[in-house]
């Protein structure tokens, strides 16, 4: 199972971020999002985290324009026709991500294993929309991607040992560190760190501490780089907000259950650093 050409699909924080380390590593990368302006856009953050990599001096600029040279912009599925891998990086809906499947099942060829992102959906239900569930796979990486260390590889319940090795293989290739974890609500990565953060929300809601407060206690006091609140802003309140409610749905015990507070700022368009505003102001 060799793994030359890869399609990621999104190319929001996550998927450029998958394109960058892939076409970093050599791969052949189609950077894929359903608009030119989104696909340009995911281009030039790549573009921009690559410069300060030549800026640093850890990159040559002839490295950085042939790791550039390797990334094609596409918005039509079908130019996945030829691709071994496919990572979709699209958002996190069970409804856009069975559609997006269904339709790379008919264009990839028979070999392509099929990747998702997902954070916390089911890699088994993804699986299932396709005529190959022994390729499908979860290859959840963290934000921000050139950073962290981490892919969290998700075996579906029918993903195959060939397709998992192959992934595995690929992760160290990506000079990142896979973790295998099966196909449960919140995999690892989320089931424990959404209920910290939604404790530490629940923390400022019952009036214990200050945002600034928690964050410095959990900072100082546990070595975590981000308190749980910045971390919240960071990854996005929609999102953490999403995954508490697959957790709760998932095992429906209230332990999951979301902090109103949560709830609040999201329906305020409070999202975090993107919007601007969440636990703290942006500018
Ligand atoms: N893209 C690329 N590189 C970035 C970056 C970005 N968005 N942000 C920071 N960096 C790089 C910087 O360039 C810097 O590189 P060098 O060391 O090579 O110079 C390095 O990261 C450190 O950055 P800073 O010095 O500016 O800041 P920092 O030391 O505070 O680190 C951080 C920033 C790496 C984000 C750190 O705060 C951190 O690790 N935070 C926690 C991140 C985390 O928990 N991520 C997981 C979120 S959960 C998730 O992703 C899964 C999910 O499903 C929700």
């Amino acid at each position: 199972m060799e793994i030359k050409k890869v399609m990621v699909i999104g190319a929001g924080q996550m998927g450029s971020g998958i394109a960058q380390v892939c076409a970093q590593a050599g791969y052949e990368v189609l950077l894929n999002d359903i608009k030119d302006e989104f696909v340009d856009r995911g281009l030039g953050n790549i573009n921009k985290n690559l410069n300060r990599q030549v800026e640093k001096g850890r990159l040559t600029e002839a490295e950085r324009d042939s790791v550039l040279n390797r990334i094609i912009a596409s918005v039509q599925l079908e130019d996945a026709a030829d691709v071994d891998l496919v990572i979709e990086a699209a958002v996190e809906n069970m409804e856009i991500k069975s559609k997006i499947f269904a339709q790379l099942d008919e264009i990839t060829p028979s070999h392509a294993i099929l990747a998702t992102n997902t954070s916390s959906l089911p890699i088994t239900e993804i699986a299932a929309v396709t005529k190959r569930p022994e390729k499908v796979i979860g290859m959840h990486f963290m934000n921000p991607v050139p950073v962290m260390k981490l892919i969290e590889v998700i075996r579906g319940l029918a993903t195959s040992d060939e397709v998992y090795e192959a992934i595995e293989s690929m992760s160290h290739k990506l000079n990142k560190t896979p973790v295998e974890v099966n196909d449960f609500p919140g995999f690892v990565a989320n089931r424990i760190l959404m209920p910290m953060i939604n404790e530490a929300i629940y923390t400022v809601y019952e009036g214990v501490a200050t945002p600034e407060a928690v964050d410095e206690v959990m900072k100082l006091g546990m070595n975590h780089p981000m308190g749980p609140l910045t971390l919240a802003d960071f990854i996005g309140l929609d999102t953490c907000l999403y995954i508490m409610e697959t957790l709760h749905e998932g095992f429906g015990d209230d332990k999951y259950r979301p902090c109103p507070l949560l709830r609040k700022y999201v329906k305020a368009g409070w999202l975090g650093k993107k919007s601007g505003r969440g636990f703290y102001q942006y500018n």
